[in-house]
């Protein structure tokens, strides 16, 4: 069924189940849940919203059906509405309760839904209009969002009155094994790491290039040009996995990756452990930090990771604003990240602003056809590791953080400039045509997350 005629049948089903509905209300009731006691006031009156309001479609198994849902049709239309719904936000006993935390992702989801009024669908709403939410109940719960997201460890740096906002200050300081780093620093740049001793991890995450080749896509030993375009290192740490497809599931994992790659750097790793014994300074390095194990693989890649979580890129304008600093920015950048705020911070959020989540690319318009050209097999995204249908076109939603220094962007390597991939953004995610201006003013503000590293 294409949208059009499930929308004709639902306004059909609606002429029908829609008096009834409301007479005869449900045909079982979920009795309302007591929040855990040491919830704030305002959580329990959260709470009883999304129980009222939310948990029909987004708590699977919990679902209270009302009486039309047992007519054929209605009752595909609400299958298919949970399945959705639950895809997006599980609205779980434990999180309406209180007994687990919101994550900072469904925070996001949270807040761009409530922004946009966006929730219950208006379809839902033409049959169950008390549902609807009032202006208050959505103030409510956007203090609630922001009383949460104060709550998170590197929200402790900001100021006080921007402790709520979705994007924090990135640490001043992260705490590793000194030595580790130095070593993983080492080895970064190490092109022993590849077949033919030509290429190092730096040879395609420059860190005077934001950590990133600044070309379209990698070309790995012997000239090969990849499918891809290198994203940065700096900052990685903060991915909840690594690759634009997320098949790795952390630094250790993806840094086995490109040694072992025929495209990438062509090697082995019993061939890459046996050159990097040969060398005395590894070889007593490995011996004193990994004393039990020596240099194998994994210590090796270990090492490599450690060096990755200390490439983190404090102290940027941006957060300088967000640490108090309210005269560090122009009223362009202010005003840019109002734009970002209101358009982009679903996704982009998080003291990376990014890396948190897979979403697709092309959310309200087609990408691929605007791009143009063939689609190759990297452009399913996600669906690569999943093999479902619904994750094609999904990648990890990029970290934004020294953004004005890894062009050119996306996945594809396709948009030189930062101009053109916010414009494209605002039109394929969000389906707004963004002036001269207001691309001028988020990219004005988007150049405020370059930060240092030393
Ligand atoms: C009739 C079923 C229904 C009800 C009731 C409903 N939702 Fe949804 N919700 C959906 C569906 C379907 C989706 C996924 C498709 C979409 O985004 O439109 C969704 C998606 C979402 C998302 C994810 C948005 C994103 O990022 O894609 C959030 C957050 C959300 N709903 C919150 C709520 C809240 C809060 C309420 C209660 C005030 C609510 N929903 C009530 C059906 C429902
Ligand atoms: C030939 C170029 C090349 C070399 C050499 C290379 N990489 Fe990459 N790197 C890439 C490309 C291209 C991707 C993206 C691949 C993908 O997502 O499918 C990537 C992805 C990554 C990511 C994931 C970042 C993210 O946001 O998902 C990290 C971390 C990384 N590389 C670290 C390393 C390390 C460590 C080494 C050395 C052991 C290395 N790379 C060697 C090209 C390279
Ligand atoms: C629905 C989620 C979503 C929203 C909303 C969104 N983005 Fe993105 N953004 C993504 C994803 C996913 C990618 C990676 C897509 C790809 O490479 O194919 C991306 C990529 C980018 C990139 C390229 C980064 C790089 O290193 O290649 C920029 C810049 C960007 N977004 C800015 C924005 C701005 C500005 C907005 C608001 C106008 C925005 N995004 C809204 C999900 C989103």
């Amino acid at each position: 069924m294409n949208n059009k005629t499930l929308y004709v049948f639902a306004l059909a089903l609606a002429g029908l189940a829609l008096p009834l509905s409301n007479m005869l209300g449900f045909s079982g009731e979920n009795k309302p849940i007591p929040v855990v006691s040491g919830s704030s006031e305002r959580f329990a009156k959260v709470s009883e919203i999304f129980q009222n309001k939310c948990v029909d479609c987004h708590s699977p198994g919990m679902t209270r059906m009302p009486i039309y849902a047992s007519f054929p049709i209605a009752k595909q239309l609400m299958a298919k509405d949970i399945e959705n719904a639950s895809d997006r936000l599980v609205l779980s006993q434990q999180l309406y309760s209180g007994e687990n935390t919101f994550t900072p992702l469904m925070l996001a989801r949270l807040e761009s839904v409530l922004k946009n009024n966006s929730m219950p669908p208006a379809l839902y709403l033409s049959m169950h209009w008390t549902d609807k939410l009032s202006a208050d109940e959505q103030k409510l719960i956007l203090d609630w969002i922001s009383e949460e997201r104060a709550k998170l460890p590197l929200s402790a740096d900001s100021a006080n009155d921007l402790k709520g906002e979705p994007v924090q200050p990135l640490p001043l300081k992260v705490d590793l094994d000194a030595e580790k780093v130095a070593v993983g620093q080492k080895l970064f740049h190490e092109k022993l790491l590849s077949g033919d001793n030509t290429l190092s991890c730096s040879s395609c995450h420059d860190l005077n290039k934001g950590g990133t080749d600044q070309t379209k896509v990698a070309t790995g030993i012997k000239g090969q040009q990849g499918p891809i375009n290198s994203p940065t290192v700096y900052n990685a740490m903060y991915n909840i996995a690594q690759f634009w497809d997320g098949r790795a599931k952390d630094l250790q994992e993806q840094a086995a990756g490109p040694v072992a790659s025929p495209a990438e750097m062509g090697a082995n790793w019993d061939d890459v452990v046996e050159k990097l014994k040969q060398v005395s300074d590894y070889q007593i390095a490995f011996d004193k930090l990994y004393a039990e194990q020596g240099l194998t693989k994994t210590t090796v890649t270990d090492a490599i990771a450690t060096f990755e979580k200390s490439l983190v890129t404090p102290n940027s304008r941006f957060d300088q604003y967000l640490r108090g600093n309210n005269t560090i920015l122009t009223a362009d950048e202010k005003a840019g990240y109002a734009l970002f705020k209101e358009n982009c911070t679903s996704c982009h959020f998080g003291a990376a602003l990014g890396g948190l989540s897979f979403e697709k690319m092309g959310v309200e318009n087609d990408y691929f056809k605007l791009r143009g050209g063939q689609l190759s097999e990297v452009d399913n995204g996600r669906f690569n590791v999943t093999k479902q249908e619904k994750d094609r076109h999904f990648f990890k939603v990029p970290v934004l953080r020294n953004v004005e220094l890894t062009h050119p962007y996306f996945h594809d390597g396709s948009v030189a400039k930062l101009e053109d991939a916010v414009r494209i953004m605002a039109k394929v995610q969000r389906d707004k045509d963004f002036t001269n201006d207001e691309v001028n003013k988020v990219v004005a503000f988007l150049k405020t997350l370059t930060g240092n590293h030393e």
